[in-house]
């Protein structure tokens, strides 16, 4: 952004060649190419950030509305490791989760919220949902969102009772044995048994030792590409261990 900004200052006094036009009248996304050279002009990179600006600027969720639980609606902030799931591996996800439970079942979504998201998305009432986040940005799933952070995993709000979930569900944010032994003290004392973990393909004897859980088939993908193998883990004979 910093450079953008000195772009458009450079810009305000003087003009450059083989660059993208800029009408006065428009927003940096209605880019025209008529000549003017009067018309401060912008190169098409700045142009390109400077739209990708005004559309962060320009996310505004609304509380109430349908999309609210759209995997992907609260934007990706690298700064917390965060990398959502492809919409195929949320639903994937979801729909094991609700398997694993049966009706009236309780999961616990652990730094992983776009399977919380998905499974608001199918809108299954009957079956109760929590996120633990670390994200205050998902405070705006009300009493769903647990503010939750790693490095003090068992510091939980007095109304989260051991053992009260059904199953947790993991994504850990950092690929160490010390988060991945952090989270899973969280995960141990959430849950009545069952436990979905996703992490990185490097982390699988460690996952074991920690929480018994085994590798399966199904590679979960995301909606950017990674450079680090992800791998699916649970502790039960899950419908992950087929591929489709
Ligand atoms: C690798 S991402 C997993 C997200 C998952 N792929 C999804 O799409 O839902 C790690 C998650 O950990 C959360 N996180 C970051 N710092 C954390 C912390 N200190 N304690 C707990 N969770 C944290 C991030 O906000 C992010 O949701």
């Amino acid at each position: 952004m910093r450079e953008l900004l000195l772009e458009l200052i450079l810009c305000s006094h003087g003009h450059r060649r083989g660059t993208t036009h800029v009408r006065r009248s428009q927003t940096p996304c209605e880019m025209s190419d008529s000549e003017d050279d009067d018309i401060p002009q912008l190169s098409s990179h700045t142009l390109a950030a400077l739209q990708e600006f005004y559309a962060e600027q320009k996310q505004t969720i609304n509380p109430g509305g349908d999309d609210k639980y759209n995997v992907g609606v609260i934007e990706e902030n690298w700064q917390l490791s965060q990398f959502w799931y492809s919409q195929d591996t949320a639903l994937r996800l979801a729909q094991e989760a609700i398997n694993a439970v049966g009706e009236g079942g309780r999961i616990a979504c652990v730094s992983a919220p776009s399977v919380y998201q998905k499974l608001r998305e199918l809108r299954r009432e009957d079956i109760s949902v929590y996120i633990f986040e670390y994200d205050r940005r998902f405070a705006i799933y009300g009493d769903e969102f647990i503010f939750y952070d790693y490095n003090n995993p068992l510091d939980l709000p007095e109304g989260v009772a051991p053992h009260s979930f059904d199953i947790v569900v993991a994504d850990p944010p950092y690929l160490s044995e010390e988060c991945l032994r952090k989270t899973s003290e969280t995960i141990q004392f959430l849950t009545q048994g069952k436990i979905l973990l996703c992490t990185g393909a490097i982390m699988e004897e460690q996952a074991a030792q920690l929480l018994g859980v085994k590798v399966c088939k199904f590679i979960p993908e995301h909606s950017r590409n990674l450079a680090n193998e992800f791998r699916c883990y649970t502790n039960y004979d899950s419908g992950l261990d087929c591929e489709t």
